[in-house]
């Protein structure tokens, strides 16, 4: 008779315990990233000019308010935990070698916070008035 292991089998109660963290966490995450989103469509490509408003300049006067920086830090934060997160779990659903298994999970995860520090790094350092051709011609460097 062939038994299928029943999915996402913990391995362990400690393990038990994370998996039920990281289910509540794409919940929760998948709730605000909706919001977030869907604001982010809606302020970026719906209102005022749609896509064509588009441009550097358009990116250094939202990147001037914390508000918008916070916003997308957020957005990218919780995107991309949750992102990794689902493919570990497609990951353990599929796998069958427990090294291959780490081996993608750490790559994953790696990745994960390698692309959080710099997304974070551009949001909060990013000043496009560094360059003198663009503080002359930008709005948001003559304040
Ligand atoms: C619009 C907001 C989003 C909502 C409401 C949402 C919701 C969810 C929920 C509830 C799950 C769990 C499904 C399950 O356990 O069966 C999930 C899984 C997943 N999400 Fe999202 N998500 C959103 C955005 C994203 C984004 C931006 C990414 C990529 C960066 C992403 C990638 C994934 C992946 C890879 C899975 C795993 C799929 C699986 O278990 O088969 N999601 N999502």
């Amino acid at each position: 008779m062939v038994t299928i292991e029943t999915p996402r089998s913990p391995r362990s109660r400690k393990h038990a315990q994370w998996e039920k963290w990281g289910w509540l966490y794409m919940r929760y995450s998948g709730a605000v990233l909706l919001i977030l989103i869907f604001g982010h469509i809606v302020i970026n490509l719906l209102s005022g000019e749609g896509i064509k408003q588009i441009d550097f300049a358009f990116v250094a006067g939202k990147w001037a308010s914390p508000f918008w920086q916070v916003y997308d830090v957020l957005m990218l934060w919780l995107a991309l935990i949750h992102g990794t997160n689902g493919m570990r779990t497609i990951v353990n659903d599929y796998t069958e070698r427990e090294t291959v298994r780490k081996a993608l999970n750490y790559t994953l995860w790696i990745v994960c916070g390698l692309l959080i520090v710099l997304g974070t790094l551009v949001c909060v350092t990013f000043d496009p008035c560094i360059d003198q051709a663009m503080r002359a011609s930008l709005e948001v460097c003559k304040g």
